[in-house]
């Protein structure tokens, strides 16, 4: 039995920030960062917007589309790093929001790889036949913990949710084929929030030091991302005895357009079968591959039969592919 992906739903909140508001805030320019990310707005979270807010949407759409009624979810997996509270999950309170008692909810924390890891995790339960459907959230709030002086880090991220519904299938030539996931524990300074957990408690220090906010050395997660993305999209076709020639689409976490194409290029792969959202959202963490999908989806992009291969990287680093017969 395989897992497939019977539904997708996303939200962004409404509120648009440009890259002309962020000229006001940082020294920074609309050229510069097109140039360099590709990006153009973002959307932030109101105030009284938490992760779970956006989650909420994008999950209801995502069962919506699967005809599913959420109270008849019966596991919840949600990849974030800014949940509501430090505890309990994320996935708690979307459990509770969507007045569900069936199912068992946790997060999974890969940064912006957490919706890829998420639907690894949920696959396994659908495929085994241990739950008859998941629910795999991508949501994440980055621009709460976005140092807005910070201007190599502040021009890149978005806020936003991304939902899908898994259910199993007896038909082998459908579904979630392969997903490899990988991570080096090693590059954890180079991409991380340093305060505010156990190691740097929330202190007046903390907030002074500005250490509760993302740090990260841009250009190492750059070079990490582009090899580490080649290869695993590489692994998980070579699984399938597929070929870069038999991807029908990519569905890649929307990190920058330049780790993007260059990926592409490394994979012989037009950028014309890549669906690009990022110049409207930024880069929104876990979200960003369910909500692309979502989108990509939404406009009639796949068929049966479609070969999608689904990429993504962050924090950790954490990173994977999976390759899914639609
Ligand atoms: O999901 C994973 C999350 N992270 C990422 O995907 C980040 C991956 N890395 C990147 O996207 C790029 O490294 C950045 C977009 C962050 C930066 O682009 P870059 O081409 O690597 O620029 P750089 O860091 O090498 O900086 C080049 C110059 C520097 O000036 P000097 O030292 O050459 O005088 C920076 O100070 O650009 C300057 N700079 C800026 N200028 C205008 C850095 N940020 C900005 C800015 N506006 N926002």
């Amino acid at each position: 039995m395989r897992s497939f992906i019977a539904g997708t739903g996303s939200y962004a909140p409404e509120k648009v920030l440009t890259n002309r508001d962020l000229e006001k805030m940082v020294e920074t320019s609309d050229d510069w960062i097109v140039e360099r990310t590709g990006i153009r707005e973002r959307h932030v979270a109101s105030p009284d917007e938490a992760t779970s807010d956006l989650a909420v949407k994008a999950a209801v759409r995502a069962c919506e589309a699967a005809s599913l009624d959420p109270k008849d979810v019966e596991a919840i997996v949600v990849g974030t790093i800014t949940p509501d509270y430090p505890f309990p999950s994320a996935a708690a309170v979307l459990q509770g929001r969507l007045g569900n008692k069936k199912a068992f909810a946790f997060d999974v924390s890969a940064a912006c790889a957490g919706s890829l890891y998420a639907l690894s995790v949920a696959d396994r339960y659908v495929a085994s036949g241990a739950v008859k459907n998941a629910l795999v959230v991508g949501a994440d709030t980055l621009t709460r913990i976005t140092d807005w002086t910070d201007r190599n880090t502040c021009i890149l991220f978005g806020d936003g949710a991304g939902a899908m519904v898994l259910k199993p299938t007896d038909d082998p030539s459908r579904g979630i084929l392969t997903t490899r996931l990988h991570s080096d524990g090693a590059l954890v300074p180079i991409l991380f929030q340093p305060g505010g957990g156990s190691r740097e408690p929330i202190s007046e220090k903390v907030l002074r030091d500005k250490s509760h906010f993302v740090k990260m050395n841009g250009r190492e997660v750059f070079r990490v991302a582009v090899r580490a993305l080649e290869e695993s999209c590489r692994e998980v076709l070579a699984a399938e005895k597929l070929t870069p020639g038999d991807v029908t689409y990519v569905i890649a976490h929307q990190a920058n357009k330049r780790i993007l194409d260059a990926t592409l290029q490394r994979l012989e792969l037009p950028a014309s079968k890549c669906w690009m959202n990022l110049e409207k959202y930024g880069n929104t963490s876990a979200a960003s591959v369910p909500m692309t999908l979502d989108e990509a989806n939404r406009a009639g992009w796949f068929k049966p039969g479609d070969v999608i291969l689904m990429m993504a990287i962050g924090g950790g680093m954490a990173w994977g592919a999976s390759v899914v017969r639609w």
